[in-house]
């Protein structure tokens, strides 16, 4: 499937941001954690959730998604081995812990690495094994079990992982004892994943300093919550309110304390946002100027806001610098926008001064954007990875003349019915199946 879009087009009015995927699919992992219905509000309906909905019913939930609304039920575990999937994303690992803690036993399949590096799990593993469950794996699968039952452990992650903080978190709700996590990840989206797993029973405190302590109940019951805002929405969104000078975007249910980094850099360049109770607007009175980007976990400035904010660094005036820390090869996708026109390169040193796992070795992790510099249309986009394909078709809306997308499927696993909410803006884009 392909996008196929005309830029230059004056982008306002108003464009609501969904359920966050990166914490609706999780939360589907967690409903298998209890034998009573979980319901979960502000669901986005995105490739993501159809895929984590074939792996729970694969488990044997009973799922539904109806008007922004998804029911999930499993009174029974009917299988413990995830088997190959007809898609991939990385949720089948998380399915471990509730597995684990259900029947004792389970299966998943192994993930290679992506476009976007490695992406190893062994953080998750080391965890899991400290909780007591014995992991072995051929090419295909992670069998784990833990015959005697999950036992808390304290546990200290090399790196705050997502994943891994919210593996361990899954892990240890109904493990025997108290877990604590040291170094663990603090993204909002984890956060919102405590929130459901205390309306449903756990016992789930947080320190200062990245430390989640956790005691072990018998069971969890079911629950309904709303899931927070998609922050990367938003900051898709908002990098379109600011690309093109005369655009003026509102993004409805953007939250401000989840964007605290964001907003200071956009600032920084010299675009312009007024914070409203029910959204933010993004737009810009002048041109946008220079700026230098670290990106880490958070608070700091998400990785995956890099690719749509690159855009806007094309955009200004001057040299910027972006220092990736989190993944080792995100900037594949600048090929494609220097055969744009932009004037991107790429290096393996660190540019920035952040402490950063990648130094001194060879992954292409900084870029320095010279700018400003207009886009023209080019019709051979492939998307690599979600975000990279944001960052095209971003790139694409503020070109002259006609782009193609080849690939959207990767964004349709992120982003809603994307092509209708942008043409509301008054973009030109058609999607061609
Ligand atoms: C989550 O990925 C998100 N995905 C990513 O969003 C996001 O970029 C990332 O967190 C960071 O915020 C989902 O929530 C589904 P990590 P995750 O474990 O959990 C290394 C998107 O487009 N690492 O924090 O996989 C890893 O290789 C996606 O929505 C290990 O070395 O991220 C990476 O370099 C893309 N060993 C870094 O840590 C491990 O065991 C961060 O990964 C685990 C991770």
């Amino acid at each position: 499937m392909r996008f196929i879009v005309h830029g230059g087009k004056v982008l306002k009015g108003e464009i609501e941001v969904k359920g966050s995927k990166n914490a609706a699919t999780k939360m589907m992992i967690v409903s298998l954690l209890t034998d009573e219905e979980c319901v979960l509000e502000n669901f986005p309906s995105i490739g993501d959730t159809d895929i984590t909905k074939e792996l729970c019913e694969h488990i044997g939930a009973t799922v539904s998604f109806a008007h922004g609304v998804a029911r999930l039920h499993t009174p029974t575990i009917k299988s413990h081995q995830v088997t190959q999937l007809t898609r991939r994303n990385r949720i089948p690992i998380l399915a471990l812990g509730p597995l684990l803690s259900r029947v004792g036993k389970a299966a998943v399949p192994v993930l290679g690495g992506d476009k976007i590096g490695a992406r190893p799990v062994d953080i998750h593993l080391d965890g899991l094994q400290q909780l007591g469950a014995e992991i072995t794996h051929d090419d295909t699968f992670f069998y784990a079990s833990a015959p005697n039952g999950l036992k808390g452990a304290t546990i200290t992650l090399r790196y705050p992982s997502v994943g891994a903080t919210e593996n361990l978190i899954l892990a240890s709700v109904l493990a025997k004892g108290r877990t604590v996590i040291h170094n663990a990840a603090v993204e909002p989206e984890i956060m919102d994943i405590i929130l459901l797993l205390q309306k449903m029973g756990a016992i789930i405190g947080l320190g200062s300093d990245r430390t989640i302590y956790i005691e072990g109940v018998e069971k969890l019951h079911g629950a309904r919550h709303r899931i927070l805002p998609d922050r990367n929405e938003a900051v898709s969104f908002a990098c379109l309110g600011l690309a093109f000078p005369g655009n003026e975007v509102k993004v409805k249910n953007a939250v401000q304390k989840d964007l605290i980094t964001f907003l200071n850099a956009v600032r920084k360049i010299g675009g312009e946002y007024r914070i409203e109770d029910d959204g933010i607007t993004f737009y810009r009175k002048n041109g946008l100027v220079a700026s230098e980007v670290e990106t880490d976990t958070h608070p700091g400035f998400m990785t995956d806001w890099q690719q749509p904010f690159l855009i806007l660094l094309t955009q200004a005036v001057g040299t910027s610098v972006i220092h990736e820390t989190v993944y080792e090869d995100r900037f594949g996708y600048t090929e494609e926008l220097n055969a744009m026109g932009a004037n991107i390169a790429v290096f393996s040193k660190c540019l920035g001064e952040l402490p950063c796992r990648y130094t001194g070795q060879a992954h292409p992790h900084s870029a320095i954007i010279a700018g400003p510099t207009p886009l023209r249309g080019i019709d051979t986009l492939k998307v690599r990875d979600l975000r990279a394909g944001m960052a095209h078709l971003i790139g694409a809306l503020v070109a002259e003349g006609e782009s193609v997308i080849e690939g959207i499927e990767e964004i349709d696993r992120g982003y809603e019915d994307l092509d209708a909410r942008l043409k509301a803006l008054g973009a030109d884009i058609t999607r061609i199946d």
